[in-house]
């Protein structure tokens, strides 16, 4: 059980040490060598993004994807948008409802939309990354949420092979929020709620913020300036003695995000796929792209804090470059800071109101009968390492890799023999973390991406009770997946 008040008298040790960390103009880049300009304005007021919620089980919304310039410092940056923004617009629906999408297509590129981590099914015009939107026509999607979905924080991008990593990197995401009950109950509705979607754009004029070096896409891009909801370090202001409750989405195609929040705790409260079983206290939340989070924090002080990302070292693809040697062929995620949170203007601190100490039951899976254990190899092939596998193979749209059995689970153990981290991910069929080889803690609560650190394997158990059809699980490092790193999955 969460033991709130020793987690509290440790934050306030800290608060007193933290201040404002120096907040110059400009953010760092990728990798840990180089400082560049980037011409936003950071401390511009937090804002969400746009909202679209289902009213009477039905939300109907068209999203144009189209090249735009958006705002950006006084002047502008081109963005590949959902109707003119980066992110899109939030969706928020409940268990049960009919999402009906219309997705128009005015890139002059093909496009497609994938709702990533919704348990829906994804066959026909429903979660179907198969469905391709050719540039000036529109396809409407159909998703029928279960009544027995998980609430949570997903999201969706699009998953055109060959084009993923270009187009969301060029800003095509926006966050889904599925809400239960308990989001509308008591202790919920008492927190405040925000979604953050992180992402790492280029910036720049011009469409060639939209390219990258094929060394570039070997590590994984990675852009110019961290944004929150399309804003650079935005500020946010809070009231003490309430209790923030922020859905956070990592939406970059590569970068990795170690969150910290030096000063107030965080309570981890859902993952990937829906709620923890308690909430968890926690000092940092690791999300690779595709990941989410949801955390509490309490405002019990006064003052300025900063929410940052620390560097995350993922590893090399080698190129005589070697591990962790901070050279040429690293890829590591630079330190950046996200978001100024200022609380309160009075002098006192005030007790925040309690967290819920249950969220909700969880089966475990570690205990589970295995009716099929396989395992999948993430490796890099090819001169210099250009050609991302699994098993040895580039994906190939027309050949089904893995064939599963409705009403069955299975345990995979995703082996790394590379030597850069590779985020895994599986669409429709959340799962649960078993075993790390490297001893490290299971990841609580159910996942739709686990990292697979470099040279070592993770082990997950997934149950496939609803939906057959066929789908895919990749790489959700969006080049190593364009460059081959996805198989096709068929549940029968
Ligand atoms: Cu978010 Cu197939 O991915
Ligand atoms: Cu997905
Ligand atoms: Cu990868």
């Amino acid at each position: 059980m969460l033991d709130r008040r020793a987690v509290l008298r440790l934050a306030g040790g800290a608060a007193a040490a933290v201040g404002l960390a120096a907040c110059g103009p400009f953010s760092r880049t990728s990798g840990s060598t180089s400082t560049k300009a980037v011409g936003g304005s950071p401390g511009e007021a937090f804002a969400g993004p746009r909202e679209l919620s289902s009213r009477d089980g039905l939300l109907e919304v068209t999203l144009v994807a189209a090249a735009t310039l958006v705002p950006w410092g006084t002047g502008s940056r081109y963005a590949l948008t959902y109707n003119g923004t980066t992110p899109g617009p939030t969706l928020r629906a409940r268990p049960g409802d009919l999402i009906r999408l219309t997705l128009r297509n005015q890139l002059d590129r093909p496009t497609n939309l994938h709702t990533h981590g919704l348990h829906v099914s994804p066959s026909g015009t429903s979660d179907n990354v198969f469905v391709m939107v050719e540039p000036g026509s529109e396809v409407v999607y159909e998703y029928h949420l279960p009544t027995d979905h998980p609430s949570g924080t997903f999201w969706y991008h699009p998953h055109h092979h060959g084009e993923v990593a270009t187009q969301v990197a060029g800003g095509m995401a926006g966050a889904i929020v599925i809400e239960d009950e308990i989001d509308h109950g008591a202790e919920m509705a008492a927190t405040t709620e925000r979604v953050l979607v992180l992402a790492d754009p280029r910036i720049g004029t011009g469409p060639s913020v939209l390219t990258a070096s094929p060394a570039e896409r070997q590590q994984g891009r990675e852009g110019d300036a961290v944004l929150v909801n399309g804003t650079l370090r935005p500020r946010l202001a809070g009231a003490a003695g309430t209790v923030e409750r922020w859905r956070i989405v990592n939406a970059s195609a590569s970068r990795y995000y170690r969150l910290t929040l030096p000063g107030l705790s965080m309570h981890l409260i859902a993952s990937d796929h829906g709620r923890l079983e308690r909430p968890l206290a926690v000092k940092e939340v690791l999300l690779t792209p595709g990941q989410r989070a949801e955390v509490l924090v309490p405002l019990d002080h006064v003052g300025s804090f900063t929410l940052s990302t620390a560097a995350v070292n993922r590893g090399s693809m080698g190129m005589g470059g070697g591990m962790g040697g901070g050279g040429g062929s690293g890829s590591s995620s630079g330190a950046a800071e996200l978001l100024s949170l200022e609380v309160g203007a009075a002098g006192t601190d005030t007790n925040a109101p309690a967290l819920p100490a249950a969220l909700r039951p969880l089966d475990d899976l570690s205990t589970a009968p295995v009716d099929r254990s396989r395992t999948l190899t993430l490796g890099a092939m090819g001169m210099g390492g250009g050609t991302f596998v699994i098993d040895g193979r580039s994906f190939e749209p027309t050949r089904i890799d893995t064939t599963c059995r409705l009403g069955t689970t299975e345990e995979w153990t995703l082996r790394n023999n590379s030597m850069m981290d590779h985020p895994f991910h599986l669409h429709v069929w959340p799962f649960q973390v078993v075993a790390r080889s490297d001893g490290a803690p299971r990841d609580p609560g159910w996942r739709d991406t686990v990292n697979v650190p470099a040279g070592r394997s993770v082990k997950v158990r997934v149950r496939f009770t609803d939906y057959a059809g066929k789908a895919v699980y990749h790489c959700h490092i969006l080049d190593h997946e364009d460059l081959g790193m996805m198989g096709i999955i068929d549940v029968q």
